[in-house]
């Protein structure tokens, strides 16, 4: 159904560019999906490498289209939006900048709307997102269903029932791929003082998280289960979870998260 309605990008930056090529990928047609860019190189690039219409212009992109995905930066979007406004009217727009709340770009836009709010994380540029999705109760199902298509080409999606549930998103699977590459650093750093070369500490440490994240989602065993299966009474695994559990693993990590989703929240009422 979302394959016969026309979709516009404003922004044709890094996530634009991978929602694109996730669209077409899973076989949504060029024809269907256009861009605008201010920066022409940026346009010529998406035109060139994905065969669809492309505008230095917003107003002329949303005129074109049944849903708009608004894909500039945050600060970006109150400029853009209200200048789009009645361009917005009656159509679906999906915003996926970070921490900008559905009220703001209702105001901005100061038209009536169906609006989609999305909290995409960085994999999503390589199609391993995952993308939480947020509307108010008017938005229609085939308009809901036409965004899970659209964030979809991303990764996995999953609809959250209020708006505030989008700031412990953020904290963890939108600030979530940094702690695993703080733990990956940490880990890599740690056998580089323990005699390994770099580069075999780097790679190993890579190729470590890469092997647990696939084990767990198999989901064939949850995490615990997992944990508790390399753990062998009085060995090296035990040691060192006794090691994690001696130095409050668990209340760093919470607090950590905590910190993220208040910042969340006051980013959003800003
Ligand atoms: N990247 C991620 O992993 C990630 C994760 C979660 C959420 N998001 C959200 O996704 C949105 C896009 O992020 P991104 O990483 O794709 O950023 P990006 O690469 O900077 O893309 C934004 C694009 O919008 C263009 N632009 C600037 N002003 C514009 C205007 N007035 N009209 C139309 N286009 C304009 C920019 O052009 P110039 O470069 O010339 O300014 C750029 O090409 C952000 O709101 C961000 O919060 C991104």
């Amino acid at each position: 159904m979302t394959n016969s309605r026309t979709i516009s990008f404003i922004g044709g930056g890094n996530m634009a560019r991978s929602l694109i090529g996730g669209l077409l990928e899973n076989g949504y047609a060029p024809a269907s999906v256009s861009v605008s860019d201010p920066l022409a190189a940026t346009t010529t690039a998406l035109s060139e490498d994905f065969g669809i219409s492309t505008y230095a212009d917003n107003a002329t992109a949303a005129a074109a289209a049944d849903i708009i995905v608004l894909a500039v930066k945050p600060q970006q979007m109150q400029t853009v939006v209200s200048a789009l406004g009645p361009e917005l009217k009656g159509k679906l727009v999906v915003s996926i900048a970070a921490g900008v709340q559905c009220r703001n770009i209702t105001k901005w836009a100061d038209e009536a709307f169906d609006l989609v709010r999305c909290m995409p994380n960085t994999p999503a540029l390589l199609q391993c997102g995952a993308t939480a999705l947020f509307a108010n109760t008017d938005v229609s199902a085939a308009n809901r269903d036409a965004a899970t298509t659209i964030l979809s080409a991303a990764g996995v999606v999953a609809w959250v029932e209020s708006e505030s549930e989008l700031d412990a998103i953020t904290a963890l699977s939108g600030s979530g791929p940094a702690y695993f590459f703080l733990l990956i650093e940490t880990m890599t750093n740690t056998a580089v003082k323990q005699g390994l070369a770099p580069d075999l500490a780097n790679k190993f440490a890579i190729q470590t998280a890469l092997g647990a994240a696939r084990m767990a989602h198999t989901g064939e065993h949850n995490p615990a289960q997992l944990r508790k299966n390399v753990t062998s009474p009085g060995g090296t695994t035990e040691a060192a979870l006794n090691s994690f559990a001696d130095n409050n693993f668990h209340e760093i990590v919470e607090r950590a998260m905590q910190a993220a989703h208040d910042r969340s929240e006051q980013l959003g009422q800003n």
